[in-house]
């Protein structure tokens, strides 16, 4: 998936947001830990955003923490930093690409929720400059949700194109820059400057994202989760031929650094543009009272669902290029712009039907099928309803209700409200298990289908997470094989795995299994045997015991039998396992099924492998403080296995390659972080290499 959402941001996001205005209350040394962890949180949103394309959370919930963060500085200056997210103006530079340094610096606009916030920039500006009523005009324009990119005209020719970037460096995109057909490679007319940085957003309008995504989904590849990233990932790509066959729309909102020519003002810049060749966006409005600026912003949010392209919201300028330079900037946002922005798009659609699936945990949750619907940026055609209170939220649901459905960024498509009843059956929910006819029981506001040994449901829940690739990692184990394997009876527990190799018979008399399909199924499950305890007990399915969590329990034992005895202090003693969690593990390893479980799959030959950080091994092993990073192909172990290795022999696996790196194991493909290895010195090995000082330590793979 592009852009899965992390559970842990969003975990913590909820914590940042239940807080509210309480952080106020919190002494200094709470505060102090709130601030560094929204940072290092702001961070890695950062990297995952600007470098990586992959949020972890929607811009929104970026935004939240942004200000939070923003907010208890501006009350307690003695925690200002430079290093702060607040006080920079972006994520770090991608190493794939080369690296172009802009000619003036690419800034952000400060983001305003309110009609009161846009007030506020103008009250903001007019003392700036000591005037008692603006002397100014607006431009406003719609605010793309694209990606920015900069391009540089030498005599009117195209000789380079960036990212962003951190706003003062970013990547080189030429090659994949002249593939877009909105951006010319010389410009007509004349009165062209010496030098011109033009600024824009590379988008991809919607029929082009949805038409793309079809083909990806018909050749069984992952379709993009909104056009935004599906436009930063053509953009990104190292081979422009792909760049082209992506259908990317540039669109020029101003200058950059503009030599041998002034404009006097924005609309200026923009119509000369335009007479160069250089696409703008035609949704702008020249306004002369922010009141008018506003109008647009309403008038626009009407139309907003039918624009061809995504937008997040409008930006009003202050027209005059000579007020831009009075008021200046902070390191983040000039002061002559403000962006008001909308708030999640909403649609109408109609009810078709309540689905009630059964997860693995046996948790039963609602989910509206709705006629497919083109909201925030995708076709939405399931809606989560949650649970039995939320989904008589608006009374009792009918089929053929009419809905209003919201998606913001990468949020999960919600129901807002009903607005007509449907004139189809009324959805009761059901108050028997739909999968294997149990009777439900209520926990807490959730209805729980309590066969956790014998619910089909929660079984192909059950071993399709145990097969994932976070957990035991047999990809061959998909949903297909998953359900021949229940249907047939011969998987009644995750345990069960284990045994197939014994009843190969039976395994080829099933319509998916060809000899050679058995055995791969039977070698996968083999080599799943030795993976990392945290794997193992992520792999498990223990109600809110994620990855992370997973690592902080497995830190601290060698064998997952030792939890069979430790109660709910314990754990909640683990930094960063709180008492919900603590409760559910020691729950889940008190219940005798859950054991046998774990003694079968033992008994089977599973060696969990703890991680070595008291053990021999770890004692022994060379790599003990080492940064290590993997880059290339590997052919023996995965990029993951390779990185669990590195880390249960006290090494730290990271991403790119510095100074501080002490070895890189470079693969078949290894690129610029190769290079860099050898720029700076660091010991390169071949992967068979790295296996041999395993070797060494007592692992042979
Ligand atoms: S003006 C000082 N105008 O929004 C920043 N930006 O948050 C000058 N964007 O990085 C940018 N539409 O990628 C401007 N009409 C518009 C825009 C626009 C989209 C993006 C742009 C920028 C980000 C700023």
């Amino acid at each position: 998936m592009a852009n899965a959402l992390d559970k842990q941001s969003i975990a913590r996001l909820q914590r940042f947001r239940d807080l509210g205005d309480r952080w106020r209350d919190l002494n200094r040394t709470d505060l102090q830990a709130l601030v560094h962890e929204l940072r290092d949180e702001l961070a890695l949103h950062d990297r995952r955003y600007y470098v990586d394309d992959k949020p972890l959370v929607p811009d929104a919930e970026y935004d939240f923490e942004f200000r939070l963060l923003e907010a208890i500085e501006a009350a307690h200056p003695e925690f200002v930093d430079a290093a702060s997210p607040t006080v920079r103006v972006g994520g770090a530079v991608r190493e794939a690409f080369k690296k172009i340094e802009h000619l003036s610096s690419m800034l952000s606009i400060e983001d305003a929720f309110s009609d009161d916030e846009v007030q506020a920039f103008e009250d903001r500006a007019k003392r700036a400059l000591g005037l008692e009523a603006p002397d100014w005009r607006y431009v406003a324009e719609v605010k793309l949700d694209g990606l920015a990119c900069n391009l540089v005209y030498e005599a009117g020719v195209l000789v380079s194109a960036a990212t962003r970037g951190d706003g003062k460096v970013g990547e080189d995109v030429t090659a994949n820059a002249k593939t877009i057909r909105s951006i010319p490679l010389k410009l007509q007319g004349d009165g062209q400057p010496a030098r011109l940085e033009v600024r824009g957003e590379v988008v991809m309008h919607k029929d082009s994202f949805a038409a793309m995504n079809a083909a990806l989904v018909e050749a069984d590849e992952e379709p993009y989760i909104n056009p935004r990233n599906a436009a930063a990932g053509a953009l990104r790509q190292l081979d422009p031929k792909i760049t082209r066959q992506r259908d990317l729309r540039f669109y020029a909102y101003g200058p950059g650094l503009v030599e041998g020519r002034r404009f006097a003002k924005h609309t200026d810049a923009l119509q000369a543009f335009e007479a160069w060749g250089i696409a703008t966006n035609p949704e702008r409005k020249q306004a002369a009272t922010l009141a008018e600026a506003l109008a647009f912003f309403r008038e626009i949010g009407d139309r907003r669902a039918a624009l061809p392209y995504q937008i997040d919201g409008i930006v009003i300028k202050i027209d005059e290029y000579d007020i831009w330079d009075r008021l200046g900037a902070t390191a983040r946002n000039p002061r002559y712009a403000v962006a008001r922005k909308y708030p999640p798009e909403e649609a109408t659609t109609k009810l078709r039907a309540i689905r009630f699936q059964v997860g693995r945990t046996g948790k039963v949750t609602p989910v509206a099928e709705l006629e497919p619907i083109f909201v925030g940026g995708v076709t939405v055609s399931n809606a989560t309803l949650h649970n039995y209170d939320e989904m008589h939220k608006f009374g009792q649901l009918h089929v053929g209700d009419v809905l209003v459905v919201r998606r913001a960024g990468d949020v999960i498509p919600e129901v807002v409200r009903r607005l007509t009843e449907g004139e189809g059956a009324v959805v009761d929910f059901p108050t028997h298990c739909p999968e294997c006819r149990t009777v439900l029981e209520l926990e807490g506001a959730y209805h729980m289908c309590p066969n956790r040994s014998g619910c089909p449901a929660q079984l192909r829940g059950a071993l399709i997470h145990w097969a994932s690739r976070h957990a035991m990692d047999i990809r061959i184990l998909g949903e297909k094989t998953v359900d021949a394997l229940i249907e047939s009876g011969l998987a009644r527990d995750v345990a069960d795995l284990y045994s197939l190799d014994a009843k190969k018979e039976r395994l080829l008399t099933l319509p998916l299994f060809a000899d050679r399909k058995a055995d791969l199924l039977l070698e996968g499950i083999a080599a799943s045997k030795v993976r990392p305890l945290d794997r193992f007990l992520f792999g498990l399915g223990i109600r809110h015991v994620g990855r992370e969590v997973a690592r902080l329990i497995a830190a601290r034992v060698h064998d997952p039998r030792e939890l069979f005895d430790r109660d709910d202090t314990w754990y909640d003693a683990i930094d960063g396992i709180g008492p919900e969690i603590a409760a559910s593990a020691a729950a889940y390893f008190a219940e005798p099924l859950n054991r046998q479980r774990i003694e079968r799959l033992l008994a089977a030959g599973v060696q969990p492998q703890s991680p070595a950080k008291d053990s021999d091994v770890f004692v022994n092993s060379p790599f003990v403080g080492k940064k290590i990073v993997f880059t290339g192909s590997l052919e023996t172990l995965s990029r993951d296995q390779a990185q669990d290795l590195a880390r249960r022999l006290g090494a730290s696996a990271v991403n790119s390659v510095s100074k501080k790196t002490d070895l890189v194991v470079a693969g078949p493909g290894a690129g610029s972080k190769l290079a860099k290895a050898e720029q700076f010195g660091v010991e390169v090995v071949d992967e068979a290499t790295f296996l041999a000082r395993l070797r060494e330590v007592g692992i042979d793979i």
